[in-house]
């Protein structure tokens, strides 16, 4: 019989997420319980704080799955469940709890990669990508750039050589005071801000289609400590802002908080950080976009689809759209919600895997490091 209803579940980081999808693309429910108050006043996530919550979490969110999509274990046709790339301890709770379901439910199990997750988002939606397509993934632990033929065939071009993508918008966000997630906060505060008031660099490592962030981390941390080192700057020497628009909630203090300069944590004029903000998104977005266009070029593809958490971007989706528009190229890009780490993507990739018989064993280990 092929297979039907697939549950699936993600805890690869700070998100415990499971959800119930229909021949790998329909949505029946999709729940997801995110630990940002736990690690927003840490600046970051901690490990051991994620998996001991995704242990408290597992088993309610995925009963609500159950319940919200009105099925019981007896109607699925498996479960698939990321075994990877991801935090090692948060991996360990998703696939401990999966195999157990597994061997008491008497059902098959299959093995998702994360990366294979983000790119079958795009299948969730009403208008699907047919093969072969370029995947742009871009998240809080990965930017990589993707050949896919087919299912189960997919040719790395280019990945980041250090940071990621995300991992510098919260790294830059840590900076600037602004809380955790910094993608979002800056996102929102990049729309008042001069795109080009701060030239910060583009790493486009020519002849290459990988990616380098961390450069432009350090640009922002110099521009900052070159910000407090000017006595005569007064941009530095206003009262505190107050908090920005009505839905941060990123604990925004308008403060910075430069390493080695602590002592010191001056106030940033608002228009200020609006131009930083922007400024520094602009280096993220041209480098993305002009990148993703090279690999359109080079591998003489016409279509695209970009996700991941960054793809959340509002200026990214803009920027890309246009650029497919101008090279005649049909774009993917999943709602926000579908970009973001979620399980209904790992069901999806699930489904395939288990039409194509790929079962994974009930020795299945997680794995923190997993290329595609
Ligand atoms: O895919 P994701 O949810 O988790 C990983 O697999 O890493 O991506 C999370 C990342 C974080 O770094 C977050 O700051 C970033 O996605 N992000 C954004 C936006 N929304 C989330 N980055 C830029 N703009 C956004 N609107
Ligand atoms: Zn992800």
């Amino acid at each position: 019989m092929s297979p039907l209803i697939v549950l699936g579940i993600d805890t690869s980081c700070d998100d415990t997420s499971a959800s119930v999808v229909e021949k790998g693309a329909k949505i029946i429910s999709n729940i997801i319980s995110n630990q940002t108050e736990i690690h927003k006043k840490y600046g970051g996530i901690v490990p051991e704080l994620a998996s001991r919550r995704h242990i408290e979490m597992i088993w309610p969110v995925v009963d609500e799955a159950l319940q919200e999509a009105g099925v019981t274990f007896a109607d699925l046709s498996g479960i698939a469940v990321c075994h990877g790339p991801g935090l090692i301890g948060s991996l360990l709770v998703g696939c401990s709890f999966a195999k157990a379901l597994c061997y008491t439910k008497k059902m098959p199990l299959v093995a998702v990669n994360h990366l294979e997750g983000h790119i079958f988002s795009s299948f969730l939606e009403d208008q699907r990508p047919s093969f072969p397509f370029l995947a742009l993934i871009v998240s809080g632990g990965h930017t990589c750039l993707y050949r896919v033929e087919g299912f189960n065939q997919y040719r790395e071009l280019g990945r980041t050589r250090d940071d990621a993508a995300g991992e510098a918008y919260d790294k830059v966000s840590k900076l600037l005071g602004l809380g955790y997630p910094g993608g979002p906060i800056i996102d929102n505060l990049a729309k008042e801000g001069n795109r080009k008031a701060i030239d910060f660099p583009r790493a486009y490592l020519p002849e290459s289609l990988d990616f380098s962030f961390s450069g432009l981390k350090t640009a922002v941390l110099h521009y900052l400590k070159s910000l407090i080192k000017s006595k005569e700057s007064n941009s530095i020497d206003n009262p505190p802002i107050p908090p920005l628009e009505k839905g941060d909630k990123g604990g925004f203090t308008g403060k910075m908080e430069v390493e080695g300069v602590k002592s010191k944590r001056q106030n940033l004029a608002p228009g200020l950080l609006y131009d930083i903000a922007a400024s520094f998104q602009a280096s993220v977005v041209d480098v993305l976009v002009r990148k993703t266009e090279w690999a359109i070029k080079k591998e003489r593809i016409r279509r695209l689809i970009l996700s991941g958490g960054v793809a959340a971007n509002s200026e990214l989706r803009q920027r890309m759209r246009e650029m497919a528009e101008e090279r005649q190229v049909e774009i993917f890009i999943p709602s926000v919600s579908l970009c973001t780490d979620n399980a209904a993507m790992i069901a999806s990739a699930g489904y395939h895997h288990l039409k194509a018989g790929n079962i994974a064993g009930l020795d299945l280990n997680p794995k923190a490091y997993l290329p595609l």
